[in-house]
């Protein structure tokens, strides 16, 4: 086992709450020569957060995960409220999965009063979810950004369940000259396909049963796609069919260029095909790359 892997079983995982401590742990750990791995989160771990902070573990000296439910990337009308929270679960979940470092700042640490910069990937962020929601990319790049300079990691974990927000935060790494190498790892899912979300929790039991039809309608554009048609419009129509077969509001359904995410009318190798769709009150999204 890795040396440091192995001193993080034996020592106690750490709760900082501060700026300040945060940012001394991690200077302190970056002069005694150790790499540090981040996993952003907004809590209520589930295992595809578990799968990047196992990752963190093996790649990194110090695994620090962040957990902060950020109200910037919410939406008026959105969940802020009501998204799920159990700090003791977490706490749990984080230590057995290898975390050195937890860290978990309020509201007022991270935007005290009179808080007024914000980042903004032009562009990228305001397609597919960002036309639904237009400011929440903006507070996902301001928060990840912020997460960075206090934590300075080495590395970062990002799952491609979210691969709007993963290609957003490489662009502003790149363009910022931020210095982490970005990792995404594949989205988790659920025996029946689903993928796994914290919002999966907001779920009736008769939603949870259809909600499954948007990784379905996924696996359907790949096989059509693998048995020779490439027509995005025609392929998306008959998807479409079947995800509003079970009564569900479709947000967008897209084939969408994997750097640009700007609509292909060709379905090809590193098109990215998204969905998000209201199943009931919970929006949920999921996507498939077309390799
Ligand atoms: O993916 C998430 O949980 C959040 O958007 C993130 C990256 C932790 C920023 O708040």
């Amino acid at each position: 086992m890795h040396c440091e892997a192995s001193a993080s079983l034996i020592n106690r995982m750490k709760v900082i709450k501060t700026i300040e401590q945060m940012q001394f742990f991690s200077q302190h750990g970056k002069k005694l020569g150790k790499t540090i791995g981040l996993v952003p989160t907004m809590g209520y771990l589930h295992s595809g957060h578990i799968s990047l902070i196992k990752r963190a573990r093996k790649d990194t000296g110090i695994v620090v995960v962040s957990i902060y439910v950020n109200p910037t990337q919410f939406g008026p009308g959105e969940d802020y409220k009501r998204y799920p929270r159990d700090l003791e679960r977490d706490r749990e979940l984080a230590k057995a999965a290898g975390t050195d470092v937890l860290f978990v700042p309020s509201n007022k640490e991270i935007y005290p009063d009179g808080y007024s910069t914000y980042i903004m990937v032009e562009e990228l962020s305001e397609k597919l979810c960002g036309i639904s929601r237009p400011i929440h990319f903006r507070g996902v790049t301001t928060i990840v950004a912020k997460l960075f300079n206090i934590v300075k990691p080495t590395r970062t974990y990002f799952g491609w369940k979210d691969a709007q927000q993963l290609i957003i935060i490489k662009k502003m790494v790149s363009d910022l000259n931020i210095d982490v190498k970005v990792i995404g790892l594949p989205t988790v899912r659920e025996k029946d396909g689903l993928a796994v979300s914290s919002r999966n929790k907001y779920l009736t039991k008769k939603e949870r049963e259809i909600a499954p039809v948007l990784y379905q309608a996924l696996v359907q554009v790949k096989r059509m796609v693998n048995s020779g048609e490439s027509n995005s419009a025609k392929v998306l129509k008959e998807v479409k069919n079947l995800i509003k077969a079970k009564k569900i509001k479709i947000d967008y359904l897209k084939a969408v260029n994997l750097m640009s995410l700007k609509d292909v009318k060709k379905l090809k190798k590193k098109t990215l095909i998204a969905v998000a769709a209201w199943i009931g009150k919970t929006r949920l999204i999921d996507n498939m790359l077309i390799k």
